[in-house]
């Protein structure tokens, strides 16, 4: 039986199979009184969510943090949460390198043109292509947080020109750094292959769009794996319809999943994936949210907070 003293964590996220993350969290935190949420259950210190229903908030006023198990906090910040309470999102815990390899994948995969290759082999045609000058892919990554830095990184160490973009003046060696919207025109049009890593907010929604992407090389090629909502899509497809862009590679939809009709599914200058590029790894960040806890419990700062104001 729980104690006044006891600290509760209430866990509630959709379509997440939750035994797993419950046994993990309470094996982390033995203390911790640690439960599936159910209406009116009783008040929680902390909440563990995925897309949680607005009842939720409702209800557990009392919140003291809110930890939210992925990166991106947009949807959560459409709903109406406990004023006290610090939103936390995950940092990293392990999705850096899979976004890395995930992107470099993407680009190598554009430069070396293996798809082209691959088909070629299916026809059984054993043809070769002109290598291609790396020099003439620059790549720019749109936001350079946790997971951008990390993929302009990667992409530097395999030597292609990188660019990036973010909100506020960047410093990172090798990396040709731009931010503030004054800046954009001049990052689009050094860059090729456009990388997405923006996170969603009123500012970034819709930024890929027709002129955006005009103004990339022509042949540019746009790789999105931040969210759907950043991409006007009937402007990707007529710039690629049109021969302005080259093709893209795209891992999040504006409607998810994507719906059995849409253009893309069967676009040959598209290449699909289903919002996998970087997934929530469970022990890394049960690990992370037991630390961090625990570190707010006794009252030291933690990294990840989010600035609800500024939408990430
Ligand atoms: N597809 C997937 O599986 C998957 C998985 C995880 C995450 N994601 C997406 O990836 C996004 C990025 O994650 P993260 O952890 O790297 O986020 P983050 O650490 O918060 O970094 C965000 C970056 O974007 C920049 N930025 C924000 N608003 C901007 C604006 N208006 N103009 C220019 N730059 C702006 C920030 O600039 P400052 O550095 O100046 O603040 C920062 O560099 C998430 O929000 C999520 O949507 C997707």
């Amino acid at each position: 039986m729980a104690t006044p003293a006891t600290m509760r964590i209430t866990f509630c996220c959709s379509n997440t199979k939750p035994e797993p993350w419950l046994a993990g969290l309470q094996a982390a935190l033995p203390q911790a009184d640690i439960r599936l949420w159910q209406p009116g259950a009783p008040a929680a210190d902390f909440g563990v969510v995925w897309a949680p229903p607005q009842q939720f908030f409702d209800e557990q006023t009392r919140l003291k943090g809110i930890f939210n198990i992925g990166a991106g906090v947009d949807a959560l910040l459409t709903l109406r949460l406990p004023p006290n309470a610090v939103v936390v999102r995950l940092d990293d815990a392990g999705m850096a390198v899979q976004m890395a390899e995930y992107v470099c994948q993407a680009v190598i995969r554009h430069f070396r043109e293996l798809d082209a290759c691959a088909l070629d082999m299916r026809a059984g045609q054993w043809t070769f292509r002109t290598p291609r000058q790396r020099a003439d892919f620059p790549v720019g990554v749109m936001g350079l947080g946790v997971l951008g830095a990390r993929v302009a990184q990667a992409l530097s160490h395999f030597e292609f020109p990188v660019l990036g973009w973010s909100r506020t003046a960047k410093n990172h060696p090798g990396i040709t750094c731009f931010h503030g919207p004054g800046q954009l025109t001049d990052f689009l049009r050094q860059s090729r292959v456009l990388v997405n890593l923006l996170p969603l907010t009123p500012d970034t929604v819709n930024i890929l769009n027709r002129d955006n992407l005009s103004k990339l090389h022509s042949g540019g090629y746009v790789i999105n794996v931040a969210r759907g909502a950043h991409l006007v899509e009937a402007d990707l497809l007529a710039l690629i319809d049109s021969g302005r862009l080259s093709g893209a590679t795209l891992d999040v939809f504006r409607t998810e999943p994507l719906p059995p009709d849409h253009p893309f599914w069967q676009h040959p200058g598209i290449t699909l994936t289903p919002h996998t590029s970087a997934r929530t790894l469970r022990a890394d960040s049960i690990a992370q949210i037991a630390a961090k806890i625990m570190a707010l419990q006794r009252g030291d700062s933690i990294a990840g907070v989010v600035d609800a104001a500024r939408g990430y």
